[in-house]
């Protein structure tokens, strides 16, 4: 089965060993039997899998999400068009997805938050009856299953990151993949500039092979250094998402005495990679009071993903109420959890948000 590379080929290795097999062959999930080819970004043509996204198109998103998952709506002049979530998986509501729809619906982005599977099969066949994209915001969800399959294998294009705070790092950048050949090209040839022949293609051909410059592309390449780094993380994914699970069920046991707190869910049929531990906290505390005694205590903490629809650059934008996101993100706790976190500080933090909770 042919992989590509999310980014740059490490000097001296041709074809670098492709990543996306290698994280299927690392922690042992079928594969979809088609090839899957690594792509770009919202905001493309291609006659094949209309996913032309630009000004007057709309595109339906979570608006409990990072910004960039709008912003990259917007980079195109479409219009984000915010959906309210699933009050447990804080993801997607394919119920809430549905009665979004309009004429001017070009494309759908998931996303699987802090690293939770979402519903894919009825956002997928919502989709399809429409003749819609799907784009997956796999940012934090590298490793994520869903019907034991990983994401990032079912929709048009997914995208994944690599910045410091995912589930591995080349620093910054990240990864996209599609099985559309077709597609795959068009967007290597959009990273580089518009380059037709790409560099490493033109210096092996044996005969001089000049690159013309078509359309407009950009400069999303990753560096080779980064590339490097993220081929030797990726060999170490089993073990930092077996590390993030198991930290993530002790946390559940240890909270369970904890009445005001609820915990994530790992929901059927997908899996969590645990990106983030996001906790609810009960309506009648206030949660920036809990955030300060914990940090008062020695435990840092974050609170939940945004609601982009409330931050000051999306409020302008027309949209339906979302009563499950605001709910979330005004009782959302991000509690630590990262690889290399031992059980006594675990012990520490759920100690400290005992005594800010009670
Ligand atoms: C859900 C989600 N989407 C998109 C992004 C953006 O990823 P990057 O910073 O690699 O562009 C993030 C990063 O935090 C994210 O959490």
């Amino acid at each position: 089965m042919y992989r590509d590379t999310p980014v740059a080929t490490p000097a001296g290795q041709t074809p670098v060993q492709p990543v996306i097999q290698l994280v299927g062959d690392t922690i042992d999930t079928p594969m979809p039997p088609t090839p899957r080819t690594q792509a770009s970004a919202v905001g493309y043509e291609d006659d094949n899998q209309d996913v032309d996204v630009g000004p007057g198109d709309e595109v339906i998103v979570p608006s409990l999400s990072f910004v960039a998952t709008a912003n990259a709506v917007r980079y195109v002049g479409a219009t984000p068009v915010f959906a309210d979530v699933d009050s447990r998986s804080y993801n997607l509501d394919p119920a809430a997805l549905e009665r979004l729809f309009s004429d001017h619906t070009r494309a759908v982005i998931p996303v699987h938050q802090l690293g939770c599977a979402a519903d894919l099969d009825p956002i997928l066949a919502l989709a399809a009856q429409r003749g819609v994209a799907v784009v997956e915001d796999a940012a934090c969800a590298l490793g994520t299953t869903y019907h034991q399959a990983l994401v990032g294998t079912r929709a048009t294009i997914s995208c994944f990151s690599f910045h410091p705070r995912k589930i591995i790092t080349t620093g910054e950048g990240g990864m996209l993949t599609t099985d559309d050949g077709d597609l795959a090209s068009r967007l290597r040839v959009l990273r580089s500039q518009g380059m037709s022949v790409p560099a490493d293609v033109r210096h092996q051909a044996g005969r001089v092979v000049f690159e013309e410059y078509r359309e407009l592309g950009y400069n999303y390449r990753l560096t080779d250094i980064q590339a490097a780094i993220g081929l030797e993380q990726m060999k170490r994914l089993p073990e930092l998402l077996s590390r993030r699970r198991e930290l993530a069920r002790r946390y559940d046991e240890l909270l369970h005495p904890l009445a005001s707190v609820t915990p994530p869910v790992d929901p059927e049929p997908g899996s969590h990679a645990y990106q983030s531990y996001m906790v609810l906290l009960d309506e009648d505390l206030d949660r920036e009071a809990v955030m300060q005694r914990m940090l008062e205590l020695g435990v840092s903490t974050r609170r939940s993903v945004q609601a982009i629809h409330l931050e000051p650059l999306y409020l302008d934008e027309d949209r339906a109420p979302l009563p499950v996101t605001e709910q979330i993100f005004a009782r959302g706790l991000m509690l630590p959890l990262y690889p290399q976190m031992v059980h006594e500080d675990q012990d520490r933090v759920v100690e400290a948000l005992a005594d800010a909770t009670t």
